[in-house]
Formats: C-alpha cells, sequence, structure tokens
C-alpha cells in the first residue's frame, strides 16, 4: 500500500516513522510520504485559508493549494481521505475496507476545514471518504490521519505476525474485548479468575464470551445488537 499525506504540519506526521510503519516499510507492505500543503502556494506569506464565503468565524483551506497537490501527487487509483469531524464515522469494518485499497492519499483539513469545491472536483476523478475518527473536534485532521494508519496498516496481509490475534480483539466480532490477565495468579490481593486456570477449554470460552457481553451491553449498547442483547438476559438469568 502507497500512503501519501498532505498537511500544514508535517511533523505531525514524525510517529509514522516510529515502528508501526517502519515494520511495515521493512517488510514492504508499506510506501509512507508526509507533504507540506505549503509547498504548493505561491506567494510569500505561503497562504493556505482565507476567510470564508457567506461571513461567520474562522477560516477555510483555499482551493488552489490543495488542487495542485493533489494534480501532482495524482489520485488515479487512490482513495483520497479528508479527515474531518463531519466524516462518517470511522470504524474496524471502515479499517478493513481501506485496507483493500492500494493506494491512501490522505487531505489534513485545519481551520474550519477545506474549501469544499476540491472534494467535490476530487470525487470526479476518484474515491473520496470524509472520515470522523470520533464526536469531538480536533485542532486539525493529522490525528486522524495517524489514527487511521495505525489501524489500517495493522490489517494488511503479512503485517501481523500471528493474524489469529486480530480475530479475537474488540470490534471484530460485534462485541468489545474480554478482560486479560497474565502471571502472577495473584497480585495485590486480585486473583485471576479461577476459570482461567482450569485447563477447560470450552469453559474458558463460555466464560470469555460471557464477559465480552457483559462488557459489551454496559459500555456500549449501542454496539449490541439483538443477539447480543438476548446473550445478556440469559446471562443475567443464569446468575
Ligand atoms: N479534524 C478535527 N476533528 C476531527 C475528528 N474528530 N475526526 C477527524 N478529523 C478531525
Amino acid at each position: 500500500m502507497q500512503i501519501d499525506v498532505v498537511t500544514i504540519f508535517p511533523d505531525y506526521l514524525a510517529p509514522l516513522e516510529l515502528s508501526l510503519a517502519g515494520k511495515a516499510r521493512d517488510k514492504g507492505l508499506l510506501d509512507i510520504r508526509v507533504h507540506d500543503l505549503r509547498g504548493w502556494t505561491h506567494d510569500r506569506h505561503r497562504t493556505v485559508d482565507d476567510t470564508p464565503y457567506g461571513g461567520g468565524a474562522g477560516m477555510v483551506m483555499k482551493p488552489e493549494p490543495w488542487g495542485e497537490a493533489l494534480d501532482d501527487l495524482g489520485l488515479d487509483g487512490a482513495t483520497l481521505v479528508v479527515t474531518t469531524p463531519s466524516g462518517e464515522p470511522f470504524t474496524q469494518a471502515l479499517a478493513r475496507e481501506l485496507a483493500t485499497r492500494e493506494r491512501l492519499v490522505f487531505a489534513c483539513g485545519r481551520y474550519e476545514g477545506i474549501d469544499q469545491r476540491v472534494l467535490d472536483e476530487a470525487r470526479t476523478r476518484t474515491e473520496v471518504r470524509e472520515i470522523s475518527i470520533g464526536d469531538y473536534v480536533l485542532n486539525g485532521g493529522e490525528v486522524a490521519a495517524l489514527a487511521i494508519t495505525e489501524a489500517v496498516v495493522r490489517l494488511l496481509p503479512g503485517f501481523m505476525g500471528n493474524p489469529e490475534s486480530l480475530a479475537e480483539e474488540s470490534h471484530e466480532d460485534g462485541l468489545l474485548e474480554y478482560p486479560v490477565y497474565t502471571k502472577p495468579v495473584s497480585w495485590r490481593g486480585h486473583d485471576v479468575p479461577p476459570v482461567l486456570l482450569s485447563g477447560d477449554h470450552a469453559a474458558i470460552r463460555a466464560w470469555r464470551h460471557e464477559q465480552a457481553v457483559r462488557r459489551t451491553a454496559e459500555r456500549r449498547p449501542d454496539l449490541a445488537h439483538p443477539s447480543v442483547l438476548l446473550d445478556d438476559v440469559e446471562v443475567r438469568l443464569v446468575q
């Protein structure tokens, strides 16, 4: 996979150079490049924003530098990912979908966002996804691009040493993951649940499922589909 990130704060993306992207790069799975949007400005102040038509607070990112940047990088065969709090929610399912793409180009917005025509024009040429990583507002899309990149890259075939560990994670089966324990058996007066020491694999599987259902129902009732809630009722009935 090739990933290009366009931002006015390239340093924000420095963590990409750390283990995750480095590991993927070493394995030949990933080619990441970070670009400074100001490199596509032509005025002395390297201006990337201007006041909004129609009035209102804040500034809007100008279309010209974005247009030139996307032309130079080329959008052929790429999915343009625009990180914005007004985008579609980022989920594990969307991470899986993006992991199938050959190339992602991230456009990190700042201020009140990017002039809408940049996205409209790009849509005539390629797939454009406006994506939010949660219902809160960050100062810009860089942290969102980092989060999305990390979630996607670890799903690339060949990235994970043990792909089975992916299957049991939170969100892969619509449930939050069950609690986990390691040695020692007793720590500061808290013991590992005895079932995990029993060697009874069916009992362990059932206990973990029950814990996952309980967590999901308690913490994320919005995730719990009817069968999960039904399971949870059963869990409560047998107590
Ligand atoms: N930019 C600012 N806030 C954001 C969010 N919640 N998700 C994606 N991009 C953003």
